[in-house]
């Protein structure tokens, strides 16, 4: 038996997004930016799925940029402001992900920003009065905080956030990726200057994702070249990602209630079934009770066998993973964890659910995760 829990990192893709992806592939092959009626072709399909993805997030389709993914937005947007909006500060918290800790860490070394962190409890939850004051204290800022994280799920009070960055006129970006395609979000009732996403997070195709950028902020491209993109993304688009990407914002947003329905009621049997089974099993960050419904994350008192629990779930046809999944399959002690205090006499798992995630899948995992720990 083959069971696949580690839909945070990524999820399979949807056949009907296959089938979308193979039409195109099989019968549009016009470069978007040629003037005939083959570069009309995909031009238009483009712009459909610009269109589609912006209605379901109540955006308009000129603040919607197609990027490579999660990591390439992140990456736009801190370039951008620190490069075209003279932003010289930029407060964040230590649970980020890579694609921003990374891309500040450059930006500090060669003297361009300063990096501020927001305090968090030992839950992950981010201090609201410690980043007010960070706000208050770095007027000309870029606030840069994920919806929900994408070890331990944790999830940002954003309209918060939100609220207190439009109080302070300070600008606000948040990595979405794991948020968008399982929250019916709203752009227009969040004040919220750039959003990132990645399609492969809901199903969609790998290397594909997008970035809102809100009509009122102007950044130049990352990627200079072609005039792509209204000019803010030079290259020959990637036209099967782009109509696999809306494809699959559709199917998981229009059946969002079900899905979620599902999935939180295997959330909820799992955790019940780890407490029952596993000694001295503890949750962490939000994951037990609250936080993102996909995931669950918690540690394991150290023992000579868990040192070798992802190999032999493995062996055995389980895929979980420690920490995060997105560091090239990398086993060292993961920063979120260390930035909530998780000791390393601990062994931390995440599981992450899908749609097509099963109870008898966690019964399976349970009963091998006791045999073998
Ligand atoms: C929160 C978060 N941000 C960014 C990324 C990177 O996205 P991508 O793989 O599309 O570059 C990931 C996962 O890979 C993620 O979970």
């Amino acid at each position: 038996m083959n069971i696949y829990f580690d839909n945070a990192a990524t999820t399979p893709i949807e056949n009907e997004v296959i089938e979308v992806m193979l039409s195109v592939m099989k019968d549009k092959y016009g470069n978007p930016s040629s003037i005939h009626r083959f570069g009309r072709e995909t031009k238009v399909l483009i712009e459909d799925a610009r269109k589609k993805i912006a209605t379901i997030l109540n955006a308009s389709p000129s603040e919607i940029f197609f990027t490579s993914g999660g990591t390439e937005s992140n990456n736009t947007v801190i370039y951008g402001a620190i490069n075209d909006l003279g932003i010289k500060n930029i407060i964040t918290s230590p649970i980020e992900h890579h694609a921003i800790t990374h891309t500040l860490d450059m930006f500090e070394k060669i003297g361009l920003v300063k990096v501020h962190f927001a305090k968090i409890n030992e839950k992950g939850q981010i201090d609201l009065l410690n980043l007010e004051e960070l706000i208050k204290s770095n007027p000309n800022s870029l606030v840069t905080l994920m919806h929900a994280n994408n070890e331990i799920g944790n999830l940002l009070p954003i309209n918060d956030v939100s609220r207190l960055c439009s109080k302070y006129k300070v600008l606000f970006h948040s990595d979405m990726v794991q948020t968008i395609g399982k929250f019916d979000i709203n752009l227009n009732n969040i004040e919220v200057d750039f959003v990132s996403s990645s399609a492969h997070k809901y199903h969609g195709p790998k290397g594909i994702g997008f970035l809102y950028i809100n009509g009122k902020n102007k950044i130049k491209p990352l990627i200079y070249g072609g005039g792509q993109e209204r000019n803010m993304r030079a290259g020959t688009e990637n036209i099967y990602g782009i109509a696999g990407m809306a494809k699959a914002l559709e199917i998981a947003t229009t059946n969002m209630v079900d899905i979620q329905t599902h999935i939180k009621k295997l959330k909820l049997y799992a955790v019940s079934q780890l407490k029952a089974n596993i000694k001295h099993i503890q949750f962490n960050g939000e994951s037990e009770n609250n936080g993102l419904y996909t995931i669950i994350n918690f540690s394991v008192p150290k023992t000579n066998n868990s040192e070798m629990l992802l190999y032999n779930l493995d062996i055995e046809g389980v895929a979980i993973s420690s920490g995060s999944a997105c560091s090239s399959g990398s086993n060292s002690a993961s920063h979120v964890l260390k930035a909530i205090n998780i000791s390393n006499e601990f062994t931390s798992l995440r599981i992450s659910f899908c749609k097509y995630s099963t109870f008898d899948e966690i019964d399976v995992f349970i009963n091998l995760l006791k045999r073998l720990l």
